[in-house]
């Protein structure tokens, strides 16, 4: 019978046969997903896991807090930071075509891993020991949609599928790839890890590079968090969280428009909502959102946000639109 612990033991069983008694790399996002792969590889072999946070520059506000305490706090799991904003910024400089974004950035959180490899086994490198193994969450439509399912079509490279690179010298461990997000919130309470880690609404990997429509800069980045911070705080105080699936805030940064501040011109970019509803991801309908909270997120990122005059909505549901813009 499907329940949430025969499937977590089974999981774990199958951790185990996999790894032996090797070491392993969890590269740990902030998502439900990389947790709770996380957590079913902790059970399974303890303390052979190293969980890999890559700090790639691309997060939202807050975040890196998050993964560094309260995931350390619910699991004990031990967790090794990586400073790669330099890096993964520098690559993506003058890129704008999404899929090469995300290959990049695929490409580099593997490369952040092996760097961390020898800070991982510290002094049992000098005992031969070596890291084979790279757990990551991937979900089944993770799969499906990267074209790694049968007789789908290639959407977009999911950073941990389509996106990584040939020379992979990690065996992946993914125990959760037939599963979908309900499943793996359900598997994850069942391991005990606490509702503000798996209630977490999903957001992708390779965070806001795939949300600043043009290139990637530092100065982008700091106007889209900036953005989002008021439209996530916004949602939360008008007690929306449950109701919606997530809510992308996508910054259109090559595009510009005339507003007026004051007795002002302004000449500043759009920013754009993006609230769905979804059972699993794979498709996905325009959340209804309330139009005072609209307002109230509106009014406030105007005022709030240097070199943005405008908010607009997403009304497209998925198909035909997907949920994040790249
Ligand atoms: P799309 O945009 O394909 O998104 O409709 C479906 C769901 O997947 C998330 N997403 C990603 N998650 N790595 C991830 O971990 C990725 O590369 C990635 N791309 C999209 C997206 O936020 C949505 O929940």
């Amino acid at each position: 019978a499907w329940t949430a612990s025969n499937i977590a033991d089974a999981l774990i069983e199958q951790v185990r046969e996999q790894v032996g008694d090797g070491h392993a790399i969890c590269g740990l996002s902030g998502g439900v997903d990389s947790a709770v792969a996380a957590a079913l590889v902790q059970r399974a072999i303890g303390d052979r896991l190293t969980c890999v946070f890559v700090d790639h520059g691309l997060m939202r506000a807050g975040e890196r807090t998050q993964v560094e305490q309260d995931f350390v706090a619910a699991t004990g799991a031990r967790l090794i930071t990586v400073d790669a904003a330099d890096t993964f910024i520098g690559e993506l400089a003058g890129v704008t075509d999404p899929e090469t974004k995300r290959k990049i950035i695929g490409r580099e959180f593997i490369r952040s891993f092996e760097g961390a490899v020898s800070d991982v086994l510290g002094e049992n490198a000098s005992h031969g020991a070596t890291v084979d193994f790279l757990v990551q969450g991937t979900l089944y439509p993770d799969v499906v949609e990267s074209g790694g399912g049968t007789g789908t079509a290639n959407i977009k490279s999911h950073h941990n599928v389509g996106g990584l690179p040939e020379d992979l010298q990690f065996k992946l461990v993914e125990p959760l790839r037939l599963l979908f997000k309900d499943e793996v919130r359900a598997v994850g309470r069942e391991l005990g890890l606490p509702e503000e880690i798996v209630g977490r609404q999903p957001f992708p990997g390779p965070g806001l590079g795939i949300r600043i429509i043009g290139e990637v800069t530092r100065d982008r980045l700091e106007i889209l968090r900036h953005a989002d911070s008021i439209a996530r705080e916004e949602l939360t105080s008008a007690g929306l969280d449950g109701t919606i699936w997530q809510c992308p805030v996508v910054l259109l940064a090559d595009v510009r428009s005339v507003g007026v501040q004051g007795d002002g011109r302004t000449y500043g970019h759009p920013i754009v909502l993006r609230p769905v509803s979804s059972e699993d991801a794979m498709t996905a309908d325009w959340t209804r959102l309330p139009y005072e909270t609209l307002e109230r997120i509106s009014t406030r990122i105007t005022n709030e946000v240097a070199d943005v005059n405008r908010v607009v909505l997403d009304v497209t549901s998925k198909p035909p639109g997907t949920i994040e813009w790249e």
